[in-house]
């Protein structure tokens, strides 16, 4: 069985995790799940790095021990990691003795080989950071990497011989080309190895910095953080401790990071893995930034988008596609809420879920929710069958080369095909003038490549397609094989449509600028309707059940509505004008067949209709008795 060993990188813990952080691990947890399907035996590890100067900080701030205030923070990890249901194999602290163990012989071993090495040292430090820079790395007598302030210190230290690498490694860098990836920063890499490599410094004087762990070989020092966390991943696998699981796993398939990282990952960490005599990682990935407004998000510069709130305002698989869909890996890219809800909308609302939901209802419609059977293949049939079966080997063959914005823009594309494949055919037509077989077909082949694009949207949308699958009552494994086969779905099973899967989103309620006052106009001719338009408009009469105000909202009421067959909840913004109360037993006149949206949380189906005065609201009622669900015409 082919195996993937796959890893982010540790996160600091010295504050929340936000949108760069809950990319990297959706990345790692979305290719881990394709690669699952494609029938791979797969390792993904993340984590957290506790050591060093920043966490120290950090907890000191909160009145906190630092491993008081580490296992709090850790929580804050874990839990989003399970709201966006990351499935990882393991977590690891850098803080667990399993891993410190591994740190420690892996000092004392460099240290007996002469690779580490006690010498005195002048240089400046970013605290930030923690790096030493010589004064020729500086830029403007700041930090060449993140630009902040550095003080000077002279001190004893040890140092790891890492120009004794140099040449060893630019020639590794050399013939491995997917060492190092995307080229670019492989390139970036090649350059700073063109000047000589300086040692590195590996301690720190418990003095200075307590939070560490102290050298075996001098306990005066404490280790510096990125040389105990980068072992971390040889700890997992089983390095020193499990001989057939660190066989197994290593070398890593792909170190997962960020491109601010790729020096301590394609320098450091290569030359530490070749001074122990241990095999390099087969693939460093770096990733772009995502940037508000052309700048990087970062903590330091205050400018975070918290995961969990486009969580909770969007969607847990709304979001996990959207990060997805949007960078392509490798580059930066910008976040704004409204590409978020752009994107939503145009590929999930209108597309994927639109074709669920027009199947689904023609099937309850047409065929009381049994699927028929396709007896009339024709050319379009055909096509389709063969545009499937060939679809997923395309798709897995993007996600190999790390082309997921892509891999997911040719799903959507088979989704639009097929969404014009049902308006060429016209089921209501069909269905109009009694042509049931090719009704029959239609309906059969749009579920079927339904069925087989839900699969391949699986791994970045778990939740809402273990959904379409309930709908549909496919039970077929989630694998390649089963998104590559033809007629798995059987005639005569049961399906329906139980919700809406991705209710558009309106822009108007996340905006935070007031809106602008809209003018009076008179209808041009052009805006005229025609009869067959207005025909379109279900507008009905609806008894108010129910009536109660949107928590943490100013002005939206959540009504319960009967339409005479069926209950709805429809959310109006009227609550500067009514009492919940007023509205209870009332006749509404509601716009039945509006495209759901989702309103702070609530999928309201349906718009209550109302009159818009000079500065008040008034209600659309209607005179006499009538029941509801009596239509306007
Ligand atoms: N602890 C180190 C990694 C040690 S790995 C042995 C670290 N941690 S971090 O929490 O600061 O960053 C973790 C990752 O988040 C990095 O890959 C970094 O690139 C990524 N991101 C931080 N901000 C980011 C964006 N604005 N956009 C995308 N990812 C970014 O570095």
């Amino acid at each position: 069985m082919p195996k993937i060993y796959l890893t982010t990188p540790l996160y600091y813990v010295n504050d929340q995790p936000h949108l760069g952080h809950a990319y990297t691990t959706i990345l790692a947890d979305v290719l881990t799940r394709f690669y699952k399907m494609a029938g791979y035996e797969t390792f993904f590890l993340t984590g957290t790095d506790e050591h060093g100067q920043k966490i120290a900080d950090a907890a000191k701030q909160r009145n906190k021990t630092p491993l008081q205030h580490c296992d709090e923070m850790v929580l804050k990890f874990k839990s989003l990691w399970e709201k966006l249901n990351i499935g990882y194999d393991d977590f690891i602290r850098t803080t667990e003795s399993r891993h410190i163990s591994v740190v420690n012989q892996a000092l004392q071993n460099l240290y007996e080989k002469g690779d580490i090495y006690k010498s005195s040292y002048t240089g400046w430090y970013c605290v930030p950071d923690e790096r030493f820079w010589t004064e020729k790395d500086l830029v403007d007598g700041n930090c060449p990497d993140c630009g902040r302030k550095v003080e000077k210190l002279e001190e004893d230290n040890y140092f790891f011989r890492m120009s004794a690498y140099q040449d060893w490694l630019i020639q590794y860098i050399r013939e491995h080309p997917r060492f190092i990836e995307p080229e670019t920063r492989k390139n970036e890499i090649l350059g700073f190895l063109s000047k000589p490599l300086n040692d590195l410094c590996i301690s720190r004087p418990s003095n200075r910095l307590s939070w560490g762990i102290p050298l075996p070989f001098d306990p005066q020092y404490v280790c510096y953080v990125w040389f105990d966390a980068l072992l971390n991943y040889i700890t997992s696998p089983g390095y020193l401790t499990d001989q057939e699981g660190f066989q197994k796993w290593w070398p890593a398939d792909y170190h997962l990071i960020g491109k601010d990282i790729v020096t301590t990952h394609g320098v450091f960490w290569p030359i530490m893995l070749k001074a122990l005599e241990i095999e390099p990682p087969h693939t460093i990935f770096a990733h772009g930034w995502w940037l508000i407004e052309e700048t990087k998000m970062s903590k330091s510069l205050g400018n975070v988008v918290s995961p969990e709130y486009l969580i909770s305002e969007f969607g847990v698989d709304q979001f996990r596609y959207f990060i997805m869909r949007e960078m392509a890996l490798g580059q930066d890219a910008s976040f704004s809420i409204e590409s978020i809800i752009d994107r939503i909308n145009m590929d999930l609302a209108n597309d994927f879920g639109n074709l669920a939901s027009r199947i689904l209802t023609m099937i309850r419609r047409y065929r009381q929710n049994k699927l028929p059977e396709a007896l009339e293949n024709g050319g379009p049939e055909e096509a389709l069958i063969t545009s499937s079966n060939r679809l997923p080997d395309e798709v897995f063959g993007l996600i190999r080369e790390m082309k997921i914005h892509l891999a997911l823009d040719r799903i959507i594309s088979a989704v639009r095909d097929t969404n014009r494949y049902i308006e060429s055919s016209a089921p209501w037509e069909l269905a109009r003038t009694k042509q049931d077989k090719k009704l029959d077909t239609v309906l059969y082949t749009a579920t079927e490549v339904l069925r087989k694009i839900a699969l391949l949207l699986y791994p970045v949308m778990p939740e809402k397609i273990e959904r379409l699958r309930e709908f549909l009552n496919s039970r077929e494994e989630i694998t390649l094989t089963s998104a590559r086969k033809w007629g798995i779905l059987q005639p005569g099973t049961a399906v329906d449509h139980k919700e809406i899967l991705f209710p558009r989103i309106e822009k108007a309620l996340h905006k935070t600028e007031p809106e602008t006052p809209k003018k009076m106009e008179t209808p041009k001719k052009t805006d005229y309707l025609t009869f067959e338009e207005f025909k379109k408009l279900d507008i009905r009469i609806a008894e108010v059940l129910t009536a109660e105000k949107v928590p943490d909202t100013k002005n939206l009421l959540r009504l319960e509505i009967d339409l005479g067959t069926e209950k709805r909840t429809i959310v109006a913004g009227l609550a500067k004008y009514y009492q919940p109360q007023e509205f209870v037993g009332k006749k509404i006149v509601v716009l039945a067949n509006l495209q759901p949206a989702n309103l702070h949380g609530i999928i309201s189906e349906g718009m209550l209709l109302a009159a818009e005065g000079e500065d008040t609201v008034k209600l659309l009622t209607i005179e006499g008795d009538i029941p509801p669900g009596s239509r306007i015409r």
